[in-house]
């Protein structure tokens, strides 16, 4: 059976750094994998040249065995959510119209089954009561679910989640990290960048270790948290463990 997401071999430089350097990942159905690795290293740059926000020198990227071409971007694109570490909402609409936005611009949803879906999405984040209010009256925690709520209402086969808690304080992770790891028992597929271990260990069917811009090695959280094979993932998980036991319960 075709994977839901597969990316094979993808290439990215910007001027003299190589920052891919040949990357292959695929993603099953209801399948959610979590990326992690030193800063620099393309972690980002990997999510950004999945969707073609920043287009791959090489490789291809298939989303239900389709491939992402110039020519069918847009509609592929739509179908590839994504939620930024800085959540990226509209400042000046309200929470509703954040959500709501996305289906009556892009898909053609009228305003009434646009309105009733972003309510449900509202909801399914614990922020229906919140859907009046502008996004500086939301905390980081609640921006980012409504962040999510936007992503799922464009009804997407898989979303890519860039770092999506370590813009918050530590207090408002727990209720992000909820939110992704009930969408994720809901059978969501996602491609996770994040050094949030209670979401990677208990969400995530896979880690997917990454340095140079390279993917180091991959497997279950049990068996690469316990016994990761390389070096230098042995020695990136003892750092993400030190920040993990600060006190703060979860954010690296
Ligand atoms: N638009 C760009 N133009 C030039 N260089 C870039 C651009 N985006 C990223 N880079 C460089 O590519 C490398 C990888 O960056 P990337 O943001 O993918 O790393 P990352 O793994 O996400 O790091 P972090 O954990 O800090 O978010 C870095 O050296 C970065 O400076
Ligand atoms: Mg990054």
């Amino acid at each position: 059976m075709t994977s839901l997401l597969e990316v094979r071999d993808l290439h990215k430089r910007y001027g003299e750094t190589e920052v891919l350097k040949g990357v292959s990942l695929a993603l099953e159905r209801g399948q959610s994998k979590v990326v992690m690795g030193p800063s620099g290293t393309g972690k980002s740059t990997l999510l950004r040249c999945i969707n073609h926000l920043n287009p791959p020198d090489a490789g291809t990227v298939l989303l239900d065995g389709e491939e992402l071409t110039a020519r069918n971007l847009n509609a592929m694109r739509q179908q590839i959510g994504f939620v930024f570490q800085d959540f990226n909402l509209f400042t000046h609409l309200r929470a509703l119209d954040n959500v709501r936005i996305g289906p009556m611009k892009i898909l053609g949803t009228d305003r009434k089954a646009a309105t009733e879906l972003a309510m449900t999405e509202l909801d399914r984040v614990g922020l229906a009561d919140k859907a009046d209010s502008y996004p500086a009256e939301l905390s980081g925690g609640q921006q980012q679910r409504v962040s999510i709520a936007r992503a799922l209402a464009m009804q997407p086969k898989v979303i890519l989640f860039d770092e999506p808690t370590s813009a918050l304080d530590p207090e408002l992770t727990g209720e992000v990290v909820s939110v992704m790891k009930q969408l994720a028992a809901d059978g969501m597929t996602m491609l996770v960048v994040s050094h949030e271990l209670g979401f990677a260990r208990s969400a995530a069917d896979e880690i997917v270790f990454m340095d140079g811009g390279h993917i180091v090695e991959q497997g279950p959280p049990d068996r690469l948290f316990t016994a990761p094979e390389h070096e230098r993932t042995r020695s990136f998980l003892q750092v993400i463990a030190a920040h993990d036991h600060q006190g703060d319960g979860g954010t690296a």
